[in-house]
């Protein structure tokens, strides 16, 4: 097991100084460094052939040093295990790799790896023997700066020797190496475009282990790997394979799509969305909302009774139910839903009745209760109980309500919290039904800081002990949601009474189980819409 507490940096200098072989593993942009750290790669190659091939560029210096940087701080944001850049020349002089140690080390990249060729390079399998090397005292000069440069002690700078690649011998690979080693490098590379591992093993028989050797056995990729264990190779890099996987499969796959004009043979053969989700860490960040977001309501749902026809509006729900009648050109069941997604509660679930087929907007789950004509509210609740799970609020279809009104309620912080209209008496003399409530103490300053029960809930307009209307929403928590669920299911036993059971009825079952419904009083800022005069009203909301 790696150890995660320490440095990206010491991680990357354990790993060269290790007596065994260890592996780096190219990544070329966020994702496929996750893919590399999960696959158990100790560490990763921040490769610029990969890197400039991902930007769909040349590996010539065309992309500029700070694109790659920034590519590198997302592939170092995303994982834990240490990277080694693929610095190229450094992108400049000495000054220039200055710059890039301190920026390196400011997005947690744990080393550099820069190689003795003139800027701008070229990469090494491209007429490699005409390539031209840096000169040797000037590359010496950049890595000393690097060396100087670092303020991490185990940042590592990696020296790389073209010699090989650009037709020079052994004596010259031996020589800059040890040039190289007195200025400072933490490690040598020494590439080879061969396709036997002829110079890396002459070089490292007559290296010794003056230095760790890193190797890229990209061209002799047939060799067994326990040749280079054996030789006592610090490093293996495994340089450019997850790009070029990328790009084949990426080719095949858009080909098959072009042609085909269907995702038939193609769905089965890429990665799952869900798959996606999981390593860009959905899971994360879902634990993080309910820590840090608990009021977001992201997770909560709403429960909608649309059941009815609303009779008293006459021919307006002569062909859809009331919810579905237009107030300032939309649903009321639109702008009631619109609402609730602006307060973030997405998951709206709605029990339709009588003329199911004309509630249809889109986005909304469904619950039938194809018994409204003989049924009351809380027989529709009863349809929807699958919905009735974690945070919810249970609304009437025919109402419009400020948002703030609903806020405040998902804020609130009970397992059943009521809204209560302190504006009773206005609405008392319109013939409408409504339902007043009794609660533990009246509106006044004091119900503003001390929280307020629920007593009773009834119809009788004139009792005297009315603190309010109860205005069509419930909210529970999810342990609300549990308890009411079981209620409503021992309820449904006497199936008689069942069916004429008011959601007012519900709460008043639930009080006398026990239950505390905790009261938010409200002044206004709401209706519901019952007779013809409410739609006009409705219209000014
Ligand atoms: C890279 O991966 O960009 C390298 C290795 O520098 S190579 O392409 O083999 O030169
Ligand atoms: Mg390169």
């Amino acid at each position: 097991m790696p150890n995660t507490k320490l440095k990206k940096t010491t991680k990357l200098k354990h790993l060269i100084q290790s007596p065994e072989l260890s592996f780096l593993m190219e990544a070329h942009n966020g994702l496929s460094a996750k893919v590399v750290e999960e696959a158990g790669f100790a560490g990763i190659w921040g490769s610029g052939l990969s890197l400039s091939a991902a930007m769909g560029l040349r590996d010539c210096n065309e992309a500029t040093w700070t694109q790659v940087l920034d590519v590198v701080e997302l592939m170092a944001d995303g994982t834990a295990i240490p990277i080694l850049l693929d610095g190229d020349t450094g992108y400049g002089n000495f000054n220039t790799v200055r710059r890039l140690v301190k920026k390196l080390e400011q997005r947690d990249v744990a080393g550099v790896c820069m190689e003795d060729k003139i800027f701008p390079k070229t990469n090494s399998f491209i007429n490699g023997t005409k390539q031209q090397l840096a000169d040797l005292d000037e590359f010496s000069g950049k890595i000393k700066a690097a060396k100087d440069a670092q303020q991490d002690d185990d940042f590592c700078v990696v020296a790389r020797v073209e010699a090989f690649i650009a037709g020079w011998g052994l004596e010259e690979a031996l020589k800059r190496a040890e040039a190289y080693r007195k200025a400072g490098a933490d490690a040598i590379l020494i590439h080879s475009a061969l396709r036997n591992p002829s110079e890396i093993l002459m070089f490292k028989k007559e290296w010794g282990n003056r230095l760790p050797v890193v190797i890229v056995p990209t061209k002799y990729y047939a060799t067994p790997t326990d040749v280079f264990r054996d030789q006592q190779i610090s490093v293996v890099i495994w340089a450019n394979h997850l790009m070029r996987a990328a790009l084949g499969r990426m080719q095949t796959v858009a080909k098959t799509i072009f042609t085909e004009q269907n995702l038939l043979n193609v769905e089965e053969e890429v990665a799952t969305v869900a798959e996606v989700f999981r390593i860009q860490g959905e899971d994360e960040l879902i634990v993080a909302e309910k820590r840090y977001f608990p009021a977001s309501g992201k997770d909560s749902k709403a429960i909608i009774l649309a059941a009815s026809r609303g009779k008293e509006l006459g021919e307006l729900t002569e062909d859809k139910p009331k919810v579905m009648v237009a107030i300032g050109g939309q649903p009321i069941l639109a702008r009631l839903a619109a609402t609730l997604r602006s307060v973030q509660i997405k998951d709206i679930n709605v029990v339709r009745g009588y003329c199911k087929e004309a509630v249809n907007l889109s986005g909304i789950t469904y619950f039938d209760n194809d018994q409204y004509e003989s049924s009351q509210e809380l027989f529709s609740l009863s349809k929807a109980l699958p919905a009735l799970k974690g945070t919810c609020l249970i609304a009437f279809g025919d109402i419009l309500v400020k948002k703030y009104i609903i806020e405040e309620l998902m804020d609130a912080d009970a397992d059943f919290v009521v809204a209560v209209d302190t504006n009773w008496r206005d609405s008392r003399n319109r013939d409408r039904s409504a339902e007043y409530v009794k609660c533990s103490e009246p509106h006044s300053k004091r119900s503003f800081s001390n929280p307020v029960w629920l007593q009773d809930i009834f119809v009788d307009a004139d009792r005297g002990d009315i603190q309010g209307e109860w205005i069509g929403l419930l909210k529970v928590s999810p342990a609300g949601a549990e308890f009411l669920t079981k209620h409503i299911q021992a309820l449904a036993l006497n199936e008689d009474v069942f069916r004429v059971l008011r959601i007012a009825d519900l709460i008043k079952s639930i009080i006398q189980a026990g239950a505390k419904v905790r009261v938010l009083y409200q002044t206004g800022h709401w209706l519901d819409v019952n007779h013809l005069i409410d739609v006009v009203d409705a219209g000014n909301f």
